[in-house]
C-alpha cells in the first residue's frame, strides 16, 4: 500500500512519486490550498493539496484529523521560510496526485499531541488513542530497543531463554497471588507466578547453565506509581557462578544496555554498599546517591539531655537519633518547615526538630531553634561537627523507634533533594550487599525472610539456627536513583539448608512438603551452586525514558486499582461459568460493576 513511511521522508526522495498511509494530523485550509500533516509511527509529513485538482481537493476537504489515509505524490521542497527543521521531513512536503481515505474517525476523545494533561483514566480507557501520541510511541520504542539489546548481550553470553508456566503453584515474593479456578481439578486452583524462581532454580538443576526469560510476574499488592500488578521482570539464573562473578556480568549488561538505547556512559564499577550503611546514612536500602544529603546518628550526644523526645530514643536499643543537614538551606521558612513536618508525619514522626545555623562563630547566638535550650553548648558543638554544618545551613532532626525515623528522614531526605534541587549527577547505580536474612514481624511474632526463602546464608546451618537475626544473606539489589531495578542472591542448594530455613521462617516439615516438596526432591538430585536475579524492565524502562510512573512505559497498564478500564477488567462471569467451576460467590454478583 505505500512505498515509504510518513516519517521517514526528506530531501533524498526529491522529484519522486512516493506512496503513503497514515492518519490525519493536522488539516489547515489556507486559502484554497489544504495542508494535511500525516502521521504513521515514523513521524509526520505535510501534504498540499493544490485547489486545481478537484477530484482529490474534495477529498480533503471532507476528512477530519484521525482519518486513514493513503496518500500518492510528489516530494519537492518546500518554500523558502516554511522549512520546519525541528521535523525529519521539514523540509520538503508532498504535493498530493491521489488520496484514497482507507476509514474514517469519529472526533477523538483528546487531541494526539504529546504535552497535553489527559486525565489518566481517559487515556487508559482510550489506550489504543493514547498509543499514538509520540511521547507514548517514543517509549514504546526506547522499550523494544530495551528488550533487543537485552536479548542480544544474553544470547552473546550462552545464555538459554526458556519459558515457564504461568499456570502454576503459590511462589512467595512477599505479596498476596492471583489465583486460577481450575474446571479439571474440583476445588483446586492454580496460582499466577509472584515470579520463576523455583522454575529457574530447577532449570539449573536441570543442566541449563544459564538462563533468561522476559517474563510476566503477577503479585496482588497495594499499587504506586513504580508497582503493576502484572510486569516484566528480565529474569536470569546462573550455575557455578558466585555473587561477584554475577554482578560483574550484570553490570556489563546494564552498561551496553545504556550505552546503546540512550548514550549513557554508567560509571565503570559499580559501588557496592552494605545493607547496614545505607540504612544508616541514607534510611532506607535504595538510597538515591544522586542527593547529597546524610543522616547523621548523634544518639550518644543525647542520652542526657533534657528534651525527653530525643533522650528516650537515645536510650533504647530500638531507638535512632539523627540529624541531617541541609547546606544553605537556612532560608526555608517558618511555612516550609511546617509543611516539612506535616509530611514527616505521614510515615509516622511525631515532630521534626531543627536548628538554624545563622552564624557559626557566634555560639549558641547563632542557632536559631525550639530545641537548643533543650541541651548545654558542648551538645550541640558535637552535632555540628558531626553534622560539619555551616553558616546558612539547616539541620533537621529525627528521634523515634529506628523504623520510624530511617522511613520519615530518608523520605525527607529525598524530597529535600528534589524539591531544593540538589541531585548531583544524573545516574548513580550501586550494589546493595549483605542484608540481613530475615527481619523480625512483631505482629506475627516469627521471622520474614528478606529476599524469598531461596536464597542463601552467608553462614553456616549451625550459625544459622544459633542466631537466625544476625545472619547475612548473599543477597544483592541493584538501586539506581533511588529505584530497585534488579534483585537476587545465590540460591540455596541443599535440602538440609533449605529445610532450616523453612524453620526458621515458621514453615513446619508438613507444611514445608506440602508447598515445597518438588524443590526439596530437586535439591537431593545434584543440584548445583547458583544463583541469578530479575529486573524490573517496566521500571529500568521507565528511568531511561524520565517518565514518573511505570503505568507509561507498559502499553496496556492497570489502573492505581488494579484494574483495565479499556477492556473493563475484572468483571463478572456468567452463572453457568461459576457452576462448572464449582464456585458460589459469598456475595452473589448483581449488575455492580468490580472497578
Ligand atoms: P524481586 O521481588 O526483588 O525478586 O523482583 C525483582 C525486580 O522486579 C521489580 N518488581 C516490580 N516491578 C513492577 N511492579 C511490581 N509490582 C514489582 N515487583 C518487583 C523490581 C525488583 O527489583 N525471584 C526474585 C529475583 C531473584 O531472586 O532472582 C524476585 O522476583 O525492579
Ligand atoms: P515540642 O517541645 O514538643 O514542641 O517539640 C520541639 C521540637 O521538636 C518541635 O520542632 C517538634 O517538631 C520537634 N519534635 C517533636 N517530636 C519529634 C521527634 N520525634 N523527632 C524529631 N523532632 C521532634
Amino acid at each position: 500500500m505505500r512505498t515509504h513511511k510518513c516519517g521517514d521522508l526528506n530531501t533524498q526522495q526529491l522529484g519522486e512519486t512516493v506512496s503513503i498511509c497514515g492518519w490525519v494530523h493536522r488539516r489547515r485550509d489556507h486559502g484554497g490550498v489544504i495542508f494535511i500533516d500525516l502521521r504513521d509511527r515514523a513521524g509526520l509529513v505535510q501534504v498540499v493539496i493544490d485547489p486545481d485538482v478537484e477530484n482529490i481537493f474534495s477529498i480533503a476537504e471532507q476528512v477530519r484529523s484521525e482519518y486513514v489515509l493513503q496518500i500518492t505524490g510528489i516530494v519537492r521542497d518546500r518554500p523558502q521560510g516554511t522549512v520546519n527543521s525541528n521535523m525529519h521531513s521539514g523540509a520538503i512536503e508532498i504535493l498530493a496526485k491521489d488520496i484514497v481515505v482507507l476509514n474514517e474517525s469519529e472526533t477523538p476523545p483528546f487531541p494526539i499531541e504529546s504535552d497535553i494533561e489527559v486525565n489518566e483514566e481517559l487515556r487508559l480507557r482510550y489506550r489504543y488513542i493514547d498509543l499514538r501520541r509520540t511521547a507514548m510511541q517514543e517509549k514504546m520504542k526506547v522499550r523494544r530497543d530495551v528488550t533487543r539489546v537485552l536479548r542480544n548481550f544474553l544470547d552473546d553470553n550462552e545464555f538459554f531463554e526458556i519459558e515457564t508456566p504461568y499456570l502454576t503453584k503459590a511462589t512467595p515474593e512477599g505479596a498476596r497471588d492471583y489465583i486460577v479456578p481450575s474446571r479439571t481439578h474440583e476445588n483446586s486452583f492454580f496460582a499466577l507466578p509472584q515470579s520463576p524462581q523455583l522454575y529457574k532454580q530447577m532449570l539449573m538443576i536441570a543442566g541449563m547453565d544459564r538462563y533468561y526469560q522476559v517474563v510476566r510476574c503477577f503479585r496482588d499488592e497495594d499499587l504506586r506509581a513504580d508497582r503493576q500488578p502484572e510486569f516484566t521482570q528480565l529474569d536470569i539464573e546462573t550455575s557455578f557462578m558466585d555473587e561477584n562473578e554475577i554482578m560483574t556480568v550484570m553490570e556489563e549488561m546494564i552498561r551496553q544496555l545504556f550505552a546503546k538505547v540512550i548514550n549513557v556512559e554508567l560509571d565503570a564499577q559499580f559501588p557496592r554498599m552494605s545493607y547496614q550503611e545505607a540504612v544508616s546514612r541514607f534510611g532506607v536500602d535504595r538510597p538515591d546517591l544522586r542527593i547529597p544529603l546524610e543522616l547523621v546518628d548523634i544518639a550518644d550526644d543525647m542520652k542526657s539531655v533534657d528534651f525527653k523526645v530525643f533522650s528516650a530514643p537515645a536510650n533504647d536499643p530500638k531507638g535512632r537519633v539523627v540529624a541531617m543537614r541541609v547546606p544553605l538551606a537556612g532560608d526555608l521558612s517558618r511555612k516550609d518547615i511546617d509543611e516539612l513536618t506535616k509530611f514527616v508525619s505521614i510515615y509516622g514522626a511525631k515532630g521534626l526538630a531543627y536548628i538554624k545555623v545563622n552564624d557559626l562563630a557566634a555560639g549558641l547566638d547563632g542557632l536559631q531553634s525550639p530545641i537548643v535550650k533543650f541541651a548545654p553548648k558542648e551538645v550541640w558543638d558535637s552535632v555540628l561537627a558531626k553534622t560539619g554544618a555551616q553558616t546558612g545551613d539547616l539541620i533537621f532532626f529525627g528521634a523515634d523507634k529506628a523504623s520510624i525515623v530511617n522511613e520519615a528522614m530518608g523520605a525527607l531526605r529525598v524530597k529535600l533533594g528534589q524539591d531544593l534541587n540538589l541531585l548531583q549527577g544524573e545516574w548513580k547505580p550501586v550494589w546493595i550487599v549483605d542484608f540481613p536474612m530475615f527481619d523480625w514481624d512483631e505482629k506475627s511474632g516469627r521471622f520474614n525472610a528478606i529476599h524469598h526463602p531461596f536464597t542463601a546464608p552467608s553462614c553456616s546451618v549451625e550459625d544459622l539456627v544459633a542466631n537466625p537475626g544476625a545472619a547475612l544473606s548473599r543477597a544483592y539489589d541493584l538501586v539506581l536513583n533511588g529505584t530497585e531495578v534488579g534483585g537476587g542472591s545465590i540460591r540455596i542448594n541443599r535440602t538440609s539448608m533449605q529445610q532450616t530455613v523453612f524453620e526458621i521462617l515458621g514453615i513446619g516439615e508438613e507444611e514445608a512438603r506440602e508447598k515445597f516438596g518438588f524443590l526439596l526432591d530437586a535439591l537431593k538430585y545434584g543440584a548445583p551452586p547458583h544463583g541469578g536475579l530479575a529486573f524490573g524492565l517496566d521500571r529500568l524502562v521507565m528511568l531511561m525514558t524520565g517518565s514518573s510512573s511505570i503505568r507509561d512505559v507498559i502499553a496496556f497498564p492497570k489502573t492505581q486499582s488494579a484494574a483495565c478500564p479499556l477492556v473493563n477488567a475484572p468483571a463478572v462471569v456468567t452463572d453457568e461459568q461459576l457452576k462448572e467451576l464449582g464456585i458460589r460467590l459469598i456475595k452473589p454478583a448483581g449488575k455492580e460493576k468490580l472497578n
